[in-house]
């Protein structure tokens, strides 16, 4: 598989857990074509744990639960490739899933097997109760090498959620992306902590391999299984801003069948998406204005290097393919955010002092228009947890 962009689609766990059968994924198949995800590059549908039996069959695969699924999966498969969309599975690293149920440890080869049978385009592959006794990077390696052998083009989607310096090995183990966090939960402060906790590994973060942020929990509105109490628009609208910015993989989270607008309105919008897959890939970097303390710890090779970086208003800007720059101002705080916290220089963007350029920032979320000649971009008051995401194209003054 080559991972160009960060891979978008859907998956089962957020919402559903073990409540997940062959008409849900039927229905969601249907829901994303219907309410235009497919359209807007959401392509893989994904099934996360407890899809299966508690035991291997006599044949030693593992067995879909004949009262989830009926048919089987190749048949599920079926359905959600006659709709234009790739189908994702999911095992684990480990004896068993998180969840208790069989996992791959062992049996690679018969599995990589087995899904490359059933139509499986895509393998999320999880890191419970793995034997302490074989190294981590051997244990997704045999599944990478597996799924090389296994005849057919499956995405490895490896979830050892950053643990064990999962950064320093992963892309040895041919993954296409990796979760650099634990689990998300549908909170103000769990999206925090994820997001916060993602700033300095960006310099893994790129074409081929992206880092993957946990599932979004954008329009879960609290409801179903990691629903815990739930976030505002402006907070989704800022977790999704950081996801796409932060190249991660967008897998969607909430019950795709029933969205509100504002959940439409936030996971379908054009400009955002465009930012996550512009075709360059390029690492997202920081532009807040005390970045000369990030290049000085840059010169040592002792990480982290965004140990003294501001966390609490990040200013992340990414280049894009045509020359322009994505840039997002994120307010962790409680308070607004003001002039103080929020002003980028150009030299911050990579541009000359006084170079007689002006920057044209559009705010893909609004549309509004905000120019800024020569120097120095000054924003007006952001409200807590609320970002500004922008496209800025470069003209002369
Ligand atoms: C782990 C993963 C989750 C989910 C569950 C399933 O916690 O990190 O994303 O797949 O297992 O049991």
């Amino acid at each position: 598989m080559h991972v160009n962009t960060p891979p978008l689609g859907w998956n089962t766990w957020n919402t559903f857990a073990a409540n997940i059968n062959e008409q849900l994924i039927m229905e969601s198949a249907d829901a994303m074509v219907e309410t235009g995800l497919l359209g807007a590059g959401y392509t893989y549908l994904v099934i996360d744990d407890i899809w299966h039996l508690k035991e291997r069959g006599k044949d030693g695969r593992m067995v879909p639960d004949p009262e989830k699924f009926p048919h089987g999966m190749k048949y599920v498969a079926d359905y959600v490739h006659s709709k234009g969309l790739k189908f994702g599975m999911y095992s684990c690293a480990g004896y068993m899933t998180c969840a208790g149920y069989p996992a791959s440890y062992d049996y690679e080869w018969l599995d990589a097997q087995t899904f490359a049978e059933w139509g499986v385009d895509f393998l999320k592959y999880d890191f419970c109760f793995h034997p302490m006794t074989v190294r981590p990077d051997t244990l997704y390696k045999r599944m990478g090498l597996a799924l090389a052998n296994c005849g057919r083009d499956i995405l490895f989607s490896a979830c050892s959620w950053g643990s064990e310096n999962s950064k320093m090995w992963i892309k040895e183990t041919g993954a296409d992306m990796w979760r650099s966090t634990g689990d998300i939960f549908d909170t103000w402060e769990s999206i925090k902590e994820l997001a916060q906790s993602q700033l300095k590994y960006q310099e893994y973060n790129g074409k081929g391999c992206f880092n993957d942020m946990d599932m979004l929990v954008v329009g879960m509105n609290g409801k179903g299984n990691v629903g815990l109490k739930g976030c505002t628009k402006e907070e989704y609208r800022t977790h999704f801003s950081l996801w796409a910015l932060l190249n991660s993989p967008l897998m969607i989270g909430c019950d795709i069948r029933n969205m509100d607008a504002d959940t439409k309105e936030i996971l379908l919008n054009r400009e955002v998406l465009k930012i996550n897959q512009d075709p360059k890939g390029c690492q997202p970097f920081f532009a807040n204005n005390n970045m000369w303390r990030v290049n000085e710890n840059r010169k040592s090779d002792v990480e982290p290097h965004f140990m003294n970086y501001p966390l609490e208003v990040p200013i992340i800007a990414k280049y894009l393919d045509n020359g322009d720059i994505a840039l997002g101002v994120f307010n962790f705080m409680d308070t607004p955010a003001n002039r103080w916290h929020m002003t980028v220089t150009c030299d911050n963007l990579g541009l000359p002092r006084n170079c007689s350029k002006t920057f044209e920032c559009v705010d893909v979320w609004t549309g509004e228009v905000i120019k800024a000649f020569n120097d120095t971009l000054s924003l007006d008051e952001i409200a807590p947890h609320a970002c500004r995401l922008f496209r800025v194209r470069i003209v002369d003054k």
